[in-house]
């Protein structure tokens, strides 16, 4: 498909539309603004009501000039040196789960290392309370089927309940800081202003629970999918392990050959003609990330894994107006959580023998990846 049209008219899924598997015209999608973003729940559909509404209020689902407004409020309190300054919190969250892994003869490196990793530096980042964090992980959890293309029913239905539960849970807290405010990033999204601009409490609400969403389940892919990848490459694991310095461009490689999101959706907001091909106002576009990241036309030898790549312009946290919020906060967890795993382990195996994906399209998530 990509090779023939990276640009394609198609009903894989329950609505037609365009399914774009090309490097370049996925840039070119994701860099104009004319393709806009848009809630995955069909218009109609009342029963999802409260879902639909904190979605409408989220970052990620608004458009210009909302959308800049919006994302300037947020990305002022969710900066890169304010992530830089919980390094010494993740590597010590990395150190304490791996310590309590230490005695077990097999490890789940989704369940026992990259999930609770992610949940705890989230949860403390949004300044949940200790003894509440793991009950956290079990609301985040449920949250990720609601916005994959294969969402069925019951996971609407659950991720509904879920977002009721989260809802009244961060109304709570949003209340709680307001009274006492304490560190954390709640409090600086309540006291941040621009220009005499402040976020609604229903935007806090929404940007707490898309923090919970975007940037959970998505790292624990990152942090689980690069383990195998490196366990499928033993040379490229071992290269990585006395070279600690290629971290940084191994976990680029990582997002780009394994990308945990594969897949995102734009609408056209009027007629646009991409490569001699016009596409309709209102037509679905289904942008395949995972597959744009592994276009020949892009990148040499693009199925080989190779840590060492280098320039690695991958998509995997989108590009434009909606490039991932959280890739500093991302790739700083992925970094210490592999490095680390590797300089304590000497001999990491598999110990299944083949580990199984999740059946989701938007995703790529493993169900668990058990090592010795
Ligand atoms: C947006 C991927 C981690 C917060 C995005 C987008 C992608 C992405 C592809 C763009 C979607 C689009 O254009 O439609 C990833 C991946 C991650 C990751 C692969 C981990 C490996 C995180 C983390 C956070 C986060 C840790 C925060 C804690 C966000 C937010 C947006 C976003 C807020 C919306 C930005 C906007 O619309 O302006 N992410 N993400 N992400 N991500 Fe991430």
């Amino acid at each position: 498909l990509r090779s023939q049209h990276p640009l394609h008219w198609g009903t894989l899924f329950k609505y037609p539309g365009w399914y774009v598997t090309g490097y370049e015209e996925a840039l070119t999608i994701l860099k104009d603004t004319r393709f806009k973003n848009r809630i995955p729940l069909p218009e109609t559909s009342k029963k999802y009501e409260q879902l639909k509404n904190i979605q409408n209020n989220m970052l990620l689902f608004k458009n210009e000039p909302d959308h800049k407004r919006l994302r300037l409020l947020v990305s002022n309190v969710f900066t890169p040196r304010i992530v830089e300054s919980y390094r010494p919190y993740i590597q010590k969250t990395v150190n304490d789960l791996l310590q309590q892994v230490q005695n077990k003869k097999t490890m789940d490196v989704v369940s026992d290392f990259a999930f609770p990793l992610a949940s705890l530096i989230i949860a403390k980042i949004l300044g949940i309370p200790q003894e509440e964090q793991y009950q956290f992980r079990e609301w985040a959890a449920s949250l990720i089927p609601t916005i994959d293309f294969t969402r069925s029913r019951k996971a609407l239905i659950n991720g509904n309940i879920m977002i009721i539960v989260l809802q009244d849970y961060f109304k709570e807290l949003i209340k709680k800081c307001k009274r006492s405010p304490e560190e954390g990033l709640i409090n600086q999204l309540i006291n941040e202003e621009q220009q005499g601009d402040r976020l609604t409490d229903e935007e806090i609400l929404a940007t707490c629970i898309l923090l919970v969403i975007a940037g959970h389940e998505t790292t624990v892919n990152l942090i689980s999918n690069s383990i195998l990848a490196l366990l499928n490459h033993p040379r490229q694991l071992m290269e990585l392990k006395g070279k600690p310095w290629l971290i940084e461009s191994a976990v680029e490689e990582f997002l780009r050959y394994e990308s945990p999101t594969q897949m995102t959706a734009r609408i056209a907001s009027e007629d646009i003609e991409i490569k001699q091909t016009t596409i309709k106002k209102g037509d679905q576009i289904y942008i395949l990330l995972g597959a744009a990241n592994r276009d020949p036309r892009k990148f040499k030898n693009a199925h080989l894994l190779d840590i060492t790549r280098n320039p690695n312009h991958h998509l995997a946290f989108g590009y434009g107006a909606h490039f991932c919020l959280g890739a500093p906060l991302a790739r700083l967890e992925a970094q210490l959580a592999i490095q680390t795993l590797l300089d304590r382990a000497d001999n990491l195996k598999l110990a299944a023998p083949e580990p199984q994906w999740r059946k989701l399209i938007g995703f790529r998530a493993l169900n668990e990846l058990p090592i010795t």
